[in-house]
């Protein structure tokens, strides 16, 4: 009896000191170090999880924003965040401070998918290789037999066409336009597009939409913050790991197909050009097969979503402001005309169309928190101290809603970029972020959105389905992407 009675004591006993022990662990294992950014109440083990609402992320930190300044701390489980806010410590953090945040963080979900090669997630000397010879490469196709240019509007051609077939009736954009987008993309890598009814290509589209939005799901949050808990767990983190496999299987398809009728005199596209890097590179170490696959992945990844989900933006607020809309269409119609297709040359005589652009850039705000970085050294910011290993946050909302940059913030309105009627641009206008690290797509991006807008606003008013109305409510996902909504495409 008292045997037994000792035995149990001895067990509480044990569990109490495993208890304070693992307590003692994690605090000391997290603490931040003196000097760090101010940072709220954590709880053991699971930092500032408890923050964070899934369903709209930007909600409890907002409150954080309020309480703590420009600058601030959280620890999701053994990782530090800083978050920055205002064009003041932005531009600190990623142009004057540049070079010590110019590295991605090891994000465990990250790393399984795009590893550290490629594009978006690779640091030091692979990165700056990959990033020029692409850099490079697309610019090149400016000047090659089909220009980018032309790429996009023979693709601006065939979007007019199948929202045509639609006669004016309510129809979700969403495919069709992510379609167009990634088509766009896939002629530049792979010299191929696909017809919006090829169920393959829809299944692979949908395959990337899905794997961008489960980002954002609580299982994909644990999963970065316990991933040797989590690999054992089903959940959202489980279908990203299983959708990239198959996105890896397509584009080694075009790999191999490419390297079958492979001719060195001759590139016709990005995988073209790739391949003759690897057969120039005598180390094998920075361009090899694994890289372009990773390279091309990311391409797509990083153009379609993003460029996809601003394109709906546009048609939504052209929809929800049809005196904008109008304005839009006349301009286009004196300007262009509706003889022949729009050109990137028209952009500098069409201001308002260019401002309007611009606005729903801003107001979409698809990347609102920038793409993480990672202090590659130690560093100090604004007087605190960022160790080596923290991930920087970048509040890129910040300054595309700052009141004192904007006349109305919260409001579409296209006269935020006009001057005297002419386009103008604002320093804080920052949705490709800044930098050495900023967007590399931009100038594709930017050809992109004019042309598909344009043209599409050449032949058609956007409506509101009869007895409906549209809401401007969104998503998060790897870009923040309006709600699925159903518009009418009226043939002017
Ligand atoms: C409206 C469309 C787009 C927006 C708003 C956008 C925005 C961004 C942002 C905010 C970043 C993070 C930059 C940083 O860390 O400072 C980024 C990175 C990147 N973007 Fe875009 N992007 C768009 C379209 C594209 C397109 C069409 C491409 C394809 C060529 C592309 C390729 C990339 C790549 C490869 C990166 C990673 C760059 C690196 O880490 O060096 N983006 N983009
Ligand atoms: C980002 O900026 C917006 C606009 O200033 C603000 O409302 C929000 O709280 C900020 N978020 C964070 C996490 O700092
Ligand atoms: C941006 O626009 C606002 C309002 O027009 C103006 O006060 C501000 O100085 C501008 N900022 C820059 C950097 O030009």
């Amino acid at each position: 009896m008292l045997h037994f009675l000792w035995d149990s004591i001895s067990l509480q006993t044990f569990l109490i000191f495993l208890v304070v022990f693992l307590l003692i662990a994690d605090y000391m294992k997290n603490r931040n170090p003196k000097n760090f950014p101010p940072t709220p109440f954590r709880l053991p083990f699971l930092g500032h999880l408890y923050l964070i609402d899934f369903k709209d992320p930007t909600v409890a930190v907002e409150k954080l924003n309020k309480k703590y300044g420009d600058i601030f701390g959280m620890n999701m489980g053994s990782m530090k965040i800083v978050i920055v806010n205002g064009m003041r410590l932005v531009k600190e953090v990623l142009i004057n401070q540049g070079d010590k945040f110019l590295d991605r963080p090891d994000f465990p979900l990250d790393e399984e998918i795009f590893s550290k090669i490629g594009l978006i997630a690779s640091n030091g000397h692979l990165w700056k290789a990959q990033r020029r010879f692409t850099l490079t490469t697309l610019r090149n196709f400016g000047l090659g037999k089909r220009s980018v240019e032309e790429r996009i509007q023979e693709e601006c051609r065939y979007l007019g066409d199948v929202f045509r077939d639609e006669q004016g009736n309510p129809f979700n954009p969403q495919l069709k336009v992510t379609n167009a987008v990634s088509n766009v993309i896939c002629s530049l890598i792979f010299g191929n597009r696909f017809e919006y009814h090829d169920e393959n290509f829809q299944r692979l589209l949908k395959l990337m939409y899905e794997t961008a939005a489960l980002h954002g799901a609580i299982t994909s949050q644990l999963y970065n913050n316990f991933p040797s808990v989590m690999k054992y767990l089903p959940g959202a983190h489980q279908t990203i790991f299983k959708n990239w496999r198959l996105l890896k299987s397509f584009m080694q398809e075009q790999i191999n197909k490419h390297k079958e009728d492979w001719n060195p005199s001759e590139s016709r596209d990005y995988i073209d050009s790739y391949l003759l890097e690897i057969s120039k590179d005598h180390d094998r170490d920075t361009f090899r097969e694994e890289h372009l696959m990773a390279c091309t992945l990311d391409l797509m990844f990083a153009g379609t979503e993003t460029t996809s989900s601003t394109l709906r933006w546009a048609l939504l607020f052209m929809a929800i402001h049809p005196e904008i809309q109008a304005r839009v269409q006349a301009e286009i119609d004196a300007v262009i005309g509706q003889a022949r297709p729009p050109a990137l040359e028209d952009r500098n005589k069409l201001h308002y169309t260019n401002a309007v652009i611009h606005e729903v850039q801003r107001k979409g705000n698809v990347i609102p928190f920038n793409a993480p970085r990672m202090a590659a050294e130690d560093a100090y910011v604004d007087g605190y101290y960022i160790p080596k290993g923290t991930v920087i946050m970048a509040n890129l909302t910040s300054l595309l809603f700052d009141k004192n940059e904007w006349k109305t913030p919260e409001t579409f309105n296209p006269e935020h970029f006009l001057k005297d009627g002419k386009f103008w641009k604002n320093e804080t206008f920052t949705p490709f972020s800044m930098g050495k690290r900023a967007c590399l797509g931009e100038m594709l991006a930017r050809a992109e959105l004019f042309l598909f807008f344009t043209s599409l606003l050449q032949k058609f008013t956007f409506q509101a389905p009869p007895g409906t109305t549209l809401s401007l409510r969104s998503m998060p996902g790897i870009a923040v992407a309006p709600l699925p909504f159903k518009i009418c495409a009226v043939l002017r």
